[in-house]
């Protein structure tokens, strides 16, 4: 019996992955550009073991049925070519986030799958090649191998496309992110299918491929001068672009409920009365708010003034992914 344990915080992105190159490998179309967060983490546990005969995956106690298991197995297949290893494992993983909500579980939820598992085979990785092999199971999982802020640069093979950490000298301390729970539900569209439909489909699709450059020129220039308006503008308008994109798909979609779009609007509202504050949305109804740590307290009255109980949490800059021993599994 081999066994890893590991632990990795969710990211947000700031500037949007949206779209594959390559499905099989997740080569994406455009660099993205995140921020790893400290509220929302997965921990999980692999054994591989000669005593059972196929994988078996645990999701908060609950074993799941053989579509999600079958993903996890895909995954590991991954890593047992590397290591040359054909036992098969037990999977114990726990969510410290919401799954599927569009809270980022996928990030965590492979990350610390790819970080357990090459524990447990003794692969002995670099924080690149763990985060190519963190990308093998969800694209937007390969930035949380870093704390803080990471750029995953697309690449154009498996061992181009990785994430790189962007030092920003404590800028990643002097921001707060607060999440707007509107709905924890399972979302319809996965991230998966919707950016594919969206590759597929939208005529919005080149519009959004061809600003992305610019817009991550801008965000890597706002963390260099620690220039938060910079950084929060071009942050907001890189999630629009992306949502954008979905509404002229074949058929068409959107994230957004009529609670995200209050919660817009009241963003909106509230940095024109002179708060400086941004949003992001991912593939679900959730909103992400940006906004300096000086200025969180003030926010989180503003926003509970107007929301009443919606459930606010409130993120920091999170740490690297790490590889857990027996005590340290809570
Ligand atoms: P989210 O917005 O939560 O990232 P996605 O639809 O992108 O939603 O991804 C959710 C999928 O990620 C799940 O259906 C499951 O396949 C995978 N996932 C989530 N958490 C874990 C976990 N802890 N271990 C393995 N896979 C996970
Ligand atoms: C909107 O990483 O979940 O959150 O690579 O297919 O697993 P797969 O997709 P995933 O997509 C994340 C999309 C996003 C934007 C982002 O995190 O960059």
């Amino acid at each position: 019996m081999f066994s890893g344990k590991a632990r990795a915080y969710t990211n947000i992105a700031l500037i949007k992955y949206w779209g594959k190159e390559n499905q099989e490998l997740i080569i994406p179309m455009n660099n993205s550009l995140s921020l790893t967060l400290d509220a929302f983490y997965t921990e999980t546990h692999v054994t591989f073991s000669e005593e059972i005969t196929e994988d078996q995956f645990y999701l908060d106690n609950q074993l799941q049925d053989s579509k999600a298991t079958l993903k996890v197995s895909r995954f590991l297949n991954v890593i047992r070519d590397k290591a040359d290893c054909s036992l098969q494992a037990i999977v114990k993983s726990k969510n410290f986030v919401p799954t599927a909500a569009g809270l980022a579980s996928s990030a965590s939820g492979l990350a610390a799958l790819a970080g357990a598992a090459s524990a447990a085979l003794d692969l002995t990785l670099s924080s690149e090649e763990l985060s190519r092999l963190a990308r093998r199971g969800s694209g937007s999982a390969c930035r949380s191998v870093y704390g803080g802020f990471a750029e995953w640069q697309k690449g154009d093979s498996d061992e181009s496309s990785y994430a790189v950490n962007i030092p920003s000298y404590g800028f990643e301390d002097d921001l707060s992110m607060i999440f707007v729970v509107v709905n924890d539900a399972q979302k319809d569209v996965s991230s998966r299918d919707g950016m594919q439909r969206t590759v597929e489909t939208s005529a919005f699709y080149d519009g959004w491929l061809q600003t992305v450059p610019t817009d991550l020129a801008k965000a890597k220039q706002a963390i260099v001068e620690k220039d938060f308006t910079a950084l929060g503008e071009v942050t907001e308008a890189s999630a629009l672009k992306m949502h954008g994109t979905t509404l002229a798909a074949t058929p068409p979609f959107t994230y957004w409920s009529a609670e995200s779009m209050k919660v817009m609007n009241l963003v909106r509202q509230i940095r024109s009365r002179g708060l400086p504050c941004y949003f992001t949305m991912d593939a679900g109804p959730n909103v992400k708010i940006l906004v300096e740590r000086k200025n969180e307290e003030t926010l989180l009255r503003a926003l509970k003034e107007q929301l009443g109980n919606q459930q606010l949490v409130v993120a920091h800059a999170g740490p690297a992914i790490e590889i857990l021993t027996e005590e340290e599994v809570k």
